[in-house]
């Protein structure tokens, strides 16, 4: 198989990293429902879950494994033999195997989380990946805190896994403490320095503490990185996880990038909808991509523009990504182009004067009620003399 250099391999992670948030957690059933959904989206790894952490994590790689063929199907542990083994055994069934292992890599992890030293952490992690390797041939490694870790040290690290077997490396900023220049000059430097770097695909795994998981996902895409590490919604503990539909729809919106995934974007809402109903977390109205606000006009300026030609306010079509339609909210704000699209919408034609008669009661009724309905609509303009 010819290996596509601009290709980049998208890796889900909302039932693992996304479902350690509290209030979150899933039935095996709705992990099962969201692993189809993320099958049909054309995501090319699952993280089922990190199967020691509990029998019901466990259950849910074993059944995930069963329900879904085309995606590889990954399980997490620590870099220890006793997960790995329940790892193996929770992906038995699985098609597509992926064992993703790993240990902290910053010195405040080393010292302050392991009590330990870097030469011990690399044995560490060393034995892991062959150990992981004598059961699996897709074998991924974390550099836990990569986003802190001393640059030397992680490329040695990195290197010694690569060495030992791994075949997908991520350079995790677990903390979500990198700016994007910096996380894409880290990815850079392995790159470079790496020697057997060309022998793994690195991956990057960012957390948006600051706000930034997408930016620095997208810098370590353009620094040579072909796996991205994601959930829906961008759900995750504390403030998240990169979230998936941003990055790909970044993608597409910048060709110049010259890279492209496998993901059919026009899924994103109807499985961004169930990941927020079986997680019990709502989607912010002003999310990128795929809150209930991304498509909607609401200022004068705006719907004018947008009502001459949407592009003038429009980078992506919401039918590219599942969303129903572009709406034109009526508010106070709202100019006369808008109110006329919407009264032509229910079949009133009105000449100019009749038209601002109509956005005179309008803004008076604007002024006084948040959402303008259709039935408001109908009233404002049958009230008088369209009645
Ligand atoms: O953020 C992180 O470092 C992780 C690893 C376990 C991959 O989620
Ligand atoms: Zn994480």
């Amino acid at each position: 198989m010819i290996h596509d250099p601009n290709r980049v391999y998208v890796f889900d992670t909302t039932l693992r990293d996304g479902e350690q948030v509290p209030g979150c957690q899933l039935t095996t059933p709705e992990k099962i429902e969201i692993a189809r959904e993320l099958e049909a989206l054309g995501v090319d790894i699952i993280e089922a879950g990190f199967p020691i952490s509990s029998p019901g994590d466990f259950q849910s790689v074993v059944e995930i494994s069963k329900a879904v063929r085309n995606p590889t199907v990954c399980a997490l542990t620590r870099a220890n033999k006793g997960d790995i083994d329940v790892a193996v055994e929770s992906l038995q069934y699985a098609k597509h195997p992926r064992i993703h292992t790993g240990i902290g890599s910053s010195d405040m992890h080393i010292k302050h989380k392991f009590n330990s030293t870097r030469e011990e952490i690399l044995v560490r992690a060393v034995d892991a990946v062959k150990y992981a390797k004598r059961f699996v041939e897709d074998v991924e490694f974390y550099a836990e805190d990569a986003g802190r870790a001393d640059i030397v040290y992680l490329a040695q690290m990195i290197e010694a896994v690569i060495a030992a077997g791994a075949t997908v490396v991520n350079i995790p900023d677990t903390n979500g403490y990198c700016l994007p220049n910096q996380y894409g000059d880290k990815i850079k430097y392995l790159k470079d320095n790496v020697q057997n770097i060309d022998k793994a695909i690195i991956s990057v795994h960012c957390h948006n503490d600051l706000g930034l998981a997408t930016a620095n996902s997208i810098a370590g895409l353009q620094n040579g990185a072909r796996q991205v590490e994601g959930t829906i919604n961008g759900i995750g503990e504390r403030a998240g996880n990169t979230s998936l539909e941003e990055v790909v729809m970044i993608l597409k919106t910048h060709p110049v990038l010259g890279l492209h995934t496998n993901i059919n974007a026009r899924n994103f809402y109807e499985i961004s909808n169930t990941v927020a109903t079986q997680m019990r977390m709502p989607v912010q109205a002003n999310k990128a991509i795929v809150g209930s606000n991304a498509f909607a006009h609401s200022s004068g300026i705006h719907q004018d523009g947008f009502l001459k030609n949407r592009e003038n306010y429009e980078i992506i079509k919401p039918e590219d990504v599942g969303f129903p339609s572009a709406t034109i909210v009526l508010t106070a704000r709202s100019g006369r182009h808008a109110l006329k699209y919407h009264l032509e919408r229910l079949g009133f034609n009105l000449n100019k004067e009749e038209l601002g008669e109509a956005y005179h009661r309008f803004l008076t009724l604007a002024d006084n009620k948040l959402n303008i309905s259709d039935d408001d609509l109908l009233l404002l303009v049958r009230g008088e003399k369209f009645a």
